[in-house]
């Protein structure tokens, strides 16, 4: 079967790469359209930078086939780096030298003139809101700057499609907004983006569909709707007065709500429970709490959040079997 398709930006079948006995990927298929975003969420290990390594030609799968831009990643490498950026996730800029010093190194590695590299690392500057950094070495930077530059350096080929490596990890919240507006403009700018993170907030911010790996295996893939749709359970949350009636309210809601993994958060003296039926298990809460004398200063039903659904779905199987599917 012939994986090239116009509409597909990467077209992945049946991957899979050992070292040894180790099975980095086990069996990965993926397709993704041209101008969209996606994501490849997975822990530690999962065996996303291998995956995306495969991808940017960078390093050969032990088999199963990979498309880029419709072209075999392992026939025509050389083809398939002409259409690419890789942001990695250890980068490559020179700490010593200025920002716009490495993106035009970046454009002469590039066979660019050196009026052309000037120019485009002028442009990328001025794109990623580091155009006033003037001579100030990287080293000085912060790590959003930082992983700006990387991704102003990723870009001076006007990729196609883009490999992002964990762009955000290490990043404060701010950083990362910054990363995710950078992101948001490139695809709206016709560009297609796969990108990995161990951040669900980040899949759910920024992809139009979800590939979750675990152990070198995609365990579940969607929108992220269809990820919280698909375990099933909305949520009641009951936040009560008293911290000291926390655990027996866990047990009151989990026995309105018939489910047997309630969840705690002492902090924020919350107890949260999958129900089956919304309704039921929101008035029966009522009910079963105010007849135990607990009182409740918020009740709410809710989907479940992209983390929930993503520690269900990794949990192991005996600690998963009393969440609702
Ligand atoms: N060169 C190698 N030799 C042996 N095993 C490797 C090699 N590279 C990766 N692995 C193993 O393959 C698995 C997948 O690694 P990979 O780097 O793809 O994970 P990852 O999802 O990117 O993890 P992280 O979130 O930590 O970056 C891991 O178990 C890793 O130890
Ligand atoms: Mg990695």
């Amino acid at each position: 079967m012939s994986l090239t398709n116009a509409d597909h930006a990467i077209a992945v079948e049946e991957l899979r790469k050992e070292y040894g006995a180790k099975h980095a990927l086990a069996s990965v298929d993926l397709t993704v359209p041209r101008a969209t975003v996606q994501a490849v969420l997975g822990p530690n290990g999962a065996g996303k930078t291998t995956l995306v390594r495969i991808l940017a030609t960078l390093l050969r799968p032990t088999a199963g086939r990979a498309e880029v831009a419709g072209l075999d990643v392992t026939r025509h490498a050389g083809a398939v780096r002409a259409r690419i950026g890789l942001l990695g996730q250890h980068a490559a800029v020179d700490e010593e030298l200025s920002g716009r010093q490495n993106l035009e190194l970046f454009g002469r590695l590039y066979h660019l003139g050196a009026r052309r590299a000037a120019a485009r690392a002028q442009e990328l500057l001025q794109r990623f809101g580091l155009a006033d950094t003037g001579k100030k070495a990287v080293t000085q930077y912060s790590g959003g700057m930082r992983r700006r530059l990387d991704l102003a350096a990723s870009l001076i080929m006007e990729p196609e499609i883009l490999f992002l490596d964990e762009p955000t990890t290490g990043l404060d919240p701010r950083g990362r907004t910054e990363v995710w507006e950078a992101v948001r403009g490139l695809v709206g700018g016709g560009t297609t983006v796969l990108l990995t993170t161990q951040y669900l907030e980040e899949a759910d911010q920024l992809a139009d569909a979800i590939v979750v790996v675990d152990q070198g295996r995609v365990i579940a893939e969607g929108t992220a709707d269809q990820l919280k749709a698909g375990l099933g359970a909305d949520r009641i949350d009951v936040v009560v007065h008293d911290a000291a009636q926390l655990a027996s309210a866990a047990s009151v809601v989990g026995m309105a709500a018939k489910a047997d993994d309630v969840t705690t958060d002492a902090d924020r003296r919350l107890v949260s429970a999958p129900v089956r039926d919304r309704m039921a298990a929101l008035t029966e809460a009522v009910r079963a709490l105010d007849a135990a004398g607990i009182r409740a200063e918020d009740i709410a039903l809710r989907r479940p959040t992209l983390n929930e659904v993503f520690l269900h779905l990794t949990d192991d199987d005996e600690t998963k079997t009393g969440a609702a599917v």
